[in-house]
């Protein structure tokens, strides 16, 4: 499926101002196709408690599920990430985990450069199959 660059970092713009920022100010909107060819978006939500900020990406894997037509989701392909400026903004470590489990590490994150793939961003990650690979048995 071919990404459409330009709708997604629309979306994403369109996201991030609708963002919650009123703590730090920096407004975030994220914006993912999925292979089912869904696009699903989210913005950051910061909260008085700043422990408790959600990252624009949480919400964008959260609608990302909730949206499927049946449990387990299509995975992601494609992301674009941007700030309140509208130009991109390379996710979070803990958001570049959770980008994982959705899109895998070849899901392309837009950057200032260009689409990249998430392997890239996030190199040596630890997965799924490392905990089934580990795990104790109880
Ligand atoms: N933020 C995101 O939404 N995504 C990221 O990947 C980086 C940071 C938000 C969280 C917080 O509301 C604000 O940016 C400042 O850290």
């Amino acid at each position: 499926m071919s990404i459409d660059w330009p709708a997604l970092r629309a979306a994403a713009v369109a996201a991030a101002g609708r963002a919650y920022a009123p703590y730090s100010g920096l407004r975030v909107g994220a914006a993912g196709q999925a292979a089912d060819g869904r696009v699903v978006t989210g913005c950051n939500v910061e909260n008085a408690s700043y422990g408790l900020t959600l990252c624009a990406e949480c919400g964008l894997v959260s609608a990302l599920h909730a949206s499927a037509a049946e449990q387990g989701s299509a995975p992601l392909l494609a992301v674009a990430i941007v700030a309140g400026d509208g130009k991109p903004l390379l996710p979070c470590g803990r958001c570049r985990q959770l980008l994982l489990e959705a899109g895998g590490g070849e899901l392309l994150v837009d950057t200032a450069d260009g689409p990249v793939e998430l392997n890239v961003l996030l190199p040596a990650a630890f997965t799924g199959a490392d905990l089934s690979r580990r795990r104790e048995a109880r």
